[in-house]
């Protein structure tokens, strides 16, 4: 293990030194865009002010005769806009693809100052993470970036699950997780076909009376024990943990179930595939204004957040004041960035 004095030191003689903080930002929604696709990168200077985050995807979803293409179509469109307070993100192709290597290269050498974060695909453990963490530095090196660009792993495999602590803990690039269940899915021989969401069949049965009338069954989250994995080993590490894909684009009301399940696990995004989820995410993880409203009363009860309060019969103390605060934080960062909610949070 590395010294606490080496983990942070930059990995190639002209790299950037690493962010010893995570920048603040808000990413309620990571947006897709399949950047090989001229009509879709014709639509990002309007999508940079609707979403949080553009994500330009080089893997899973581009063909593979459309990989250049998709390369080169992410670098023009980072060339040609500017992204302001937008997190301007690619994932790239795995570590074990022929693509990979290109794409690090060619991007951080033509656009690196611009880019906040790589995501890495098909993450197995520490190993992965320090591979692309002393690349980036060596690349950040030659093209002069002065800003560390951070890592995003995707938990996709079995083994990645195994290893998220050390995931989260291999490097100050590391930016946050992102669970992966299409991919996980197959790598766990799990029986669905679904990208992400519920499945009918994973329920737990009521008991019978000793009669023949049917007995009720309910639904279970296939997802749960990962995304609580995640959630720990992420918050322990003081980096983010994201919900990814939901697949089924008709179905907008379990899409945004599954992202508000995330949300209240901790999660503080999730992946946008389509123009209609965008709003979904975007209402799901800025905070109700409900439970602002009321976070804000227990922080003002509590001005130096010790002793116990009663407000409306329910009892605050010390730990309600920590909860109350993480949801104020959040609301703060929303009313940054967005007005609308700054005035209905009263903030
Ligand atoms: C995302 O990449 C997934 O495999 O779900
Ligand atoms: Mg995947």
């Amino acid at each position: 293990m590395k010294t606490p004095r080496a983990f942070y030191q930059p990995l190639a003689i002209g790299a950037p030194a690493p962010w010893r903080e995570l920048p603040v930002r808000l990413e309620r929604m990571i947006h897709f865009v399949p950047p090989h696709v001229e009509k879709m990168r014709a639509k990002v200077p309007d999508l940079i002010s609707g979403v949080d985050v553009v994500l330009g995807n080089l893997e899973d979803a581009i063909p593979a005769d459309q990989k250049v293409a998709a390369r080169r179509g992410f670098i023009q469109m980072a060339r040609d806009n500017d992204f302001g307070a937008t997190g301007l993100w690619t994932r790239i192709n795995c570590l074990n693809s022929p693509w990979v290597l290109d794409d690090l290269n060619e991007i951080v050498g033509a656009v690196g100052d611009k880019l906040d974060v790589v995501m890495l695909p098909k993450v197995e453990g520490p190993w992965d993470i320090h591979f692309i963490d002393q690349l980036l530095a060596q690349l950040e090196a030659r093209a002069g970036v002065t800003r560390p660009i951070m890592v995003h792993a995707i938990l996709e495999t079995a083994e990645g699950v195994k290893n998220v602590e050390a995931i989260a803990t291999a490097s100050p690039r590391m930016h946050g997780m992102s669970l992966g269940p299409a991919d996980l899915a197959a790598s766990r021989g799990m029986k669905t076909t679904r990208v992400g969401g519920g499945h009918p069949d994973y329920t737990v049965l009521a008991d019978g009376d000793g009669t023949s009338a049917p007995r009720g069954a309910f639904q279970q989250d296939l997802w749960h024990y990962t995304v609580a994995k995640m959630v720990d080993a992420c918050m322990s590490a003081g980096i983010k943990a994201f919900y990814g894909p939901f697949g089924d684009f008709s179905d907008p009301q379990a899409c945004e179930a599954q992202f508000r399940n995330a949300f209240l696990m901790g999660c503080v995004g999730a992946w946008s595939l389509h123009p209609n989820q965008i709003d979904i995410a975007k209402r799901v993880f800025s905070p109700e204004p409900g439970e602002v409203a009321f976070a804000l009363r227990i922080l003002e009860a509590m001005p130096d957040g010790t002793g116990a309060v009663m407000i409306d019969g329910k009892m605050q103390d010390d730990a309600t004041w920590k909860q109350a605060k993480v949801i104020v934080d959040l609301a703060r960062i929303v009313a940054a960035k967005d007005p609308a909610l700054a005035s209905v949070y009263g903030l």
